[in-house]
């Protein structure tokens, strides 16, 4: 029996990249999968989905619009029982500076945040319902490195403002989820990890191919995928596991969060399953680091 066998997973963003790499690694672990993208290529997708064996549901939609997350989640909690796990995915960038037009400033805003924040709220608040039907379940939430501190260079970049603030304020879901679902099963974690090789990093480089040797440097996306295997199995919340290109791509060291604990007034200093964010200390300072290229599991 697989891991995850008769547990239902969404991923969104799921056409491509780091969202088709997660979708394919949960189905390898057996669960039923339900993935939306724009792009139609989350029919292709799909297709080589339903070749692992379970059961798969598939939508072109969009996360910022709510029908489409009310419809996903619905169908999806329809045809296979319940929703077990929610990969927040779906992801938009583009380069956004403080001294944009103000037309493109408000635009970019609207167009970032309604799929990286607002598609994420909907799809939290949709899938939480249904996994307090099922007495559990496991949120991820895609963010980046540029929420850690930095390994290298190029960390919170000035020309995506727009991203790397949604980017942000996804942690303020992951920290306020985890801690009001401690108690209901539920774990919420993000992944905050750095370059790894998909279109959306490809298209930094447009009109030109990216530089051989950037992206061997880069981590690729079944790695990412294992480490969210890993971390499911593991069992923490309330984390932002980075993973940073040219160090070893797996979860650090659990670290309990009383601090955050104990604003509960309910909080009695029992373990609960909540963790915070791995330790700083380690992080050596910016110019300093080298690039080894990415570690393979
Ligand atoms: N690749 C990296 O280096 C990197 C680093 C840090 C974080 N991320 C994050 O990882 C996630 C996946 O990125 P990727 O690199 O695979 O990018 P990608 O552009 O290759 O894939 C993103 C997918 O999301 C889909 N999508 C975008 N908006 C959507 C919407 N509103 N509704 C439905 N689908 C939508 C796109 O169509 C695309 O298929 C994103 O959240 C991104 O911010 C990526």
């Amino acid at each position: 029996m697989a891991y995850l066998d008769g547990k239902t997973a969404i991923v969104t963003g799921a056409a491509q990249g780091l969202g088709e790499a997660f979708a394919t690694r949960l189905a390898q672990e057996g669960a039923n999968l339900a993935i939306i993208d724009l792009k139609p290529a989350v029919h292709d997708v799909g297709v080589a989905l339903r070749k692992l064996g379970h059961g798969v549901l598939v939508r072109q939609g969009d996360v910022a619009n709510r029908g489409d997350c009310e419809a996903l989640v619905r169908d999806a909690a329809a045809q296979f029982g319940g929703v077990d796990i929610l990969v927040n995915n779906a992801g938009k960038w583009t380069r956004s500076l403080v001294t944009d037009p103000w037309e493109k400033a408000v635009a970019d805003f609207d167009e970032i945040m309604d799929t990286n924040v607002k598609g994420a709220l909907m799809m939290g608040r949709l899938c939480v319902a249904e996994m307090l039907k099922r007495g559990g379940g496991d949120i991820v939430n895609i963010s980046t490195y540029y929420v850690l501190p930095a390994r290298s260079e190029g960390t919170n970049s000035p020309s995506t403002d727009c991203y790397n603030a949604s980017k942000w304020a996804m942690n303020g879901f992951t920290g306020p989820w985890a801690l009001a679902l401690a108690d209901k099963n539920i774990r919420v974690n993000g992944i905050a990890m750095g370059a790894t090789d998909t279109a959306m990093l490809r298209g930094l480089f447009k009109p030109n191919d990216p530089p051989a040797e950037a992206v061997n440097s880069w981590m690729r996306p079944e790695q990412i995928a294992n480490l969210m295997i890993d971390l499911f199995k593991d069992g923490r919340s309330g984390e932002n596991i980075g993973a940073w290109a040219g160090y070893p791509v797996e979860l650090g060291p659990r670290q309990r969060a009383d601090s955050l604990l104990r604003w509960r007034p309910d909080f009695t200093g029992e373990p609960l399953r909540i963790y915070g964010p791995p330790p700083w200390d380690d992080v050596p300072p910016m110019r300093n680091v080298s690039f080894a290229g990415p570690v393979k599991r």
